[in-house]
């Protein structure tokens, strides 16, 4: 056997690692198709009185045929880009949190990629952790920005749940939505600003609670397991809800301990946006009035992923944050997955 053969590593010094990670740019996409509460009460028994006490939801958009995952991150990332003012040729890491892949296989990071036309040097994949997935997206690539390893990433949040949706099962098909929200995030040499910390977690025991338990490797999708809808959402509702509540306060409470903070300092919470009871009991616990909160439960419903990513953007283009604001953002998920992250703007 020949003797190995030693490498010499460039020899110019490596740049500094960021002293903080910031977000420099938000984006949302909402596709065009409108489906109404009244218009649901049409297709199974249920009603807007019923949907409105609650969940909060008024109405959801719905993507076209035509229109992927992929296609709604493609647009909300190209709308983040230009709220930081760079181009696809600036980012070296593309994470699209998401539940609805276009395909089981590749990743839709990588569809993303091909359709902004970023660079083949960039890192791109997905990340799986349901409605906290955004949150689980931007504490990795704040720490993988932190590694002084990469400059400029895109994280995605994106959904198309109305093809993983049960039409006829009115217990979950009123509560979900299509969407896609996305960040630029890049170092800063300014201590202190941006990604103040994360505290992420998961309930591995209850995953049943809320899952689709069919087309994985642990029961391969078959004729009989398509027709009995083993490839659409069953979810537990109540016991999701409470588990919900208890995670989501934890998280919050966690979070600003970690960091010596009052809820009274935060200027604005961005909450995971699925039922407007759940939102109403964190802000109970926080002793913070409603307003607080962004909320657009009632225009998206619960979008998972994009839910927080959504609102961000949404809330950042109302004026609800200003330079100095701390934001706390919140959410829970299937797995069941958790997650808080604080944000100085
Ligand atoms: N229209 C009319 N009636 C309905 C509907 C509907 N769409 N859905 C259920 N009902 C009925 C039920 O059948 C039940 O009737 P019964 O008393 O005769 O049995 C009654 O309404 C009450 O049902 P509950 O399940 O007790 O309703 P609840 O008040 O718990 O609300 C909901 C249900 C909205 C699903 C709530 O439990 C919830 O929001 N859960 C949490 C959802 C969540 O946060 N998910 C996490 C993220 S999702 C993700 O990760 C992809």
């Amino acid at each position: 056997m020949s003797p190995p053969t030693v490498v010499t590593l460039s020899s110019s010094p490596a740049p500094l690692p960021p002293v903080s990670t910031v977000i420099l740019g938000t984006g949302s996409y909402a596709p065009a198709g409108l489906l109404t509460n009244s218009e649901l009460s049409k297709r199974v028994d249920t009603s807007d009185e019923w949907i409105v006490t609650r969940t909060g939801i008024r109405e959801r958009r719905i993507a076209g045929p035509e229109e992927a995952t992929s296609d709604m991150a493609a647009k909300a990332a190209l709308a983040a880009l230009a709220d930081a003012k760079l181009t696809p040729a600036d980012i070296d890491l593309l994470i699209v949190a998401t539940i609805t892949p276009d395909l089981p296989m590749p990743a839709t990071a990588c569809i993303v990629q091909a359709k902004l036309g970023l660079p083949t040097t960039a890192a791109c994949f997905d990340l799986n952790a349901a409605c906290s997935g955004f949150i689980y997206g931007l504490d990795t690539a704040s720490a993988m920005i932190a590694s002084g390893r990469y400059r400029h990433a895109l994280v995605i949040g994106a959904e198309k749940l109305s093809a993983i949706v049960d039409w006829k099962d009115r217990t979950t098909c009123v509560l979900f939505g299509d969407g896609a929200g996305a960040v630029v995030v890049g170092g800063s040499s300014r201590p202190g600003l941006g990604l103040v910390g994360t505290r992420l977690g998961a309930i591995g025991e209850s995953v049943d609670l809320l899952c689709i338990p069919g087309g994985g490797s642990s029961a391969p999708a078959t004729p009989a397991s398509i027709a009995a809808g083993d490839h659409t959402i069953k979810m537990k509702g109540k016991e999701v809800f409470k588990l919900a509540v208890r995670a989501m306060e934890e998280a919050a409470r966690d979070i600003l301990e970690q960091h010596g903070l009052h809820a009274d300092q935060i200027a604005c919470v961005i909450p995971h946006q699925a039922n407007l009871r759940i939102i109403e009991a964190i802000a109970q616990y926080l002793e913070l009035p409603l307003e607080r909160f962004f909320i657009n439960v009632d225009r998206y419903g619960n979008t998972s992923a994009a839910s927080i990513p959504i609102a961000l953007d949404e809330a950042r283009r109302a004026g609800r944050i200003k330079p100095g604001d701390l934001t706390l953002l919140v959410a829970f998920g299937a797995g069941l997955t958790y997650g808080s992250a604080l944000i100085r703007w």
